[in-house]
């Protein structure tokens, strides 16, 4: 499918399993990882059956104040990994994405993220984290390698190899770098999360949990370090018998509804999905002021669980952003008051909606 609209807000309408989720789905794979469903690489393609793996591709042509590209990606015949040309020239390194082309988005599966999962809670942390930092993806990717085989070699009951050092070294300087950078980011995100656009998207404070974090919080790196490595050493026995280890992999965060003073998971569902626009919104203009970067917006499901006052206002900061949102519903008219301003699409005809005023 071509998309080809620029700057007003898109409007993607259409009834239940219309194909608007995999529209948002597709622009999200202009940049690195695994999209907005979190999806693995051979669920991406289009299912036809056990072991039949279709190809498939993303292209974009995008443009921004910082330049115009040409960006695609997917999966081509022989390659295990998806491949990426940009501007033409093909690259092995996805991080190459980020520095053309940026988007966040908001999706239904995000909207108990402050009841639900904490390794869903934790992604989302860190995809925000990566915005800032390149270097964090491959930290946490080396830590996550570094650990799985420290339990393997545990569970073998190697303890006393060489080997299990070298990866206890690796946990600990990959695990002080993700924690330092989830603080320093979260704490550079507090003051855009301090001021909101619009009372009717709150406030918010962010708080780290994590045995690391809150250490780095009270303790110099290398006193965190020590404490780490300690811990890693002391906890070979527990976890060759099968025991879990606390650490970057384990960490967490609540958030606090400011106007409220109460925590998100104690928040009404609307008011949890207000917090987590407050926290886009505010990453947005973080990466504004911070990065010049101004990121596409994808908001799944835009209306959900908002009263009309609410999405009104969303409507409004939306309109107001300097960058492009594409958003999906199956309720064309939300968008009554906002006729001629948003573009709306409707993805079952493949053509634009006529707005009447
Ligand atoms: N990998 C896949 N292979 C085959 N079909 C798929 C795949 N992924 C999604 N689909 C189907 O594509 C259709 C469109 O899905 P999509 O999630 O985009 O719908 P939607 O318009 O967002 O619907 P809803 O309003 O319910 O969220 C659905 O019927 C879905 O089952
Ligand atoms: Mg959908």
């Amino acid at each position: 499918m071509t998309l080809g609209v620029v700057g007003d807000p898109v409007a993607l309408v259409g009834h239940n399993g219309a194909g608007k989720t995999n529209i948002l789905e597709a622009i999200s794979y202009l940049t690195p990882g695994r999209g907005l469903r979190s999806a693995r690489l051979s669920d991406v393609a289009r299912h036809m059956g056990e072991d039949v793996y279709p190809l498939w591709s993303v292209v974009a042509d995008t443009y921004s104040p910082f330049g115009d590209n040409k960006i695609g990606t997917g999966m081509v015949e022989g390659a295990e990994r998806r491949q990426t040309r940009i501007n033409g020239k093909s690259t092995t390194r996805q991080s190459d994405l980020a520095e053309v082309f940026r988007c966040l988005w908001l999706t239904p599966a995000q909207d108990r993220l402050f009841c639900g999962d904490p390794n869903a809670r934790r992604r989302f942390l860190d995809r925000i984290v990566q915005a800032f930092d390149p270097n964090h993806a491959n930290r946490l990717a080396d830590y996550s390698a570094a650990l799985k085989q420290w339990l393997c070699l545990l569970r073998e009951g190697r303890t006393d190899s060489l080997w299990l050092e070298s990866l206890e070294q690796q946990l600990v300087e990959n695990g002080i770098a993700i924690s330092a950078s989830r603080l320093d980011i979260v704490g550079r995100l507090s003051s855009y999360l301090d001021v909101s656009p619009d009372p009717n998207f709150p406030s918010a404070e962010i708080h780290l949990t994590g045995l690391l974090e809150e250490a780095l919080e009270s303790q110099g790196a290398v006193l965190v370090e020590d404490m780490f490595a300690g811990r890693l050493k002391n906890a070979r026995k527990i976890c060759a018998e099968g025991g879990n280890l606390t650490g970057p992999h384990t960490a967490d965060f609540t958030v606090l509804h400011k106007q409220q003073n109460r925590s998100a998971d104690l928040c009404s569902t609307g008011e949890q999905k207000a917090l987590l626009i407050s926290i886009i919104l505010a990453e947005m203009r973080a990466q504004m002021a911070e990065q010049d970067r101004c990121p596409l917006l994808l908001l799944d499901e835009v209306g959900a669980h908002l009263d009309a006052n609410r999405r009104h206002s969303l409507f409004e900061i939306l309109l107001a952003l300097p960058t492009q949102v594409w958003m999906t519903t199956t309720e064309s008219q939300i968008f009554a008051d906002f006729t001629g301003q948003i573009m709306q699409f409707d993805v079952q005809e493949n053509k634009e909606l006529k707005q009447v005023a």
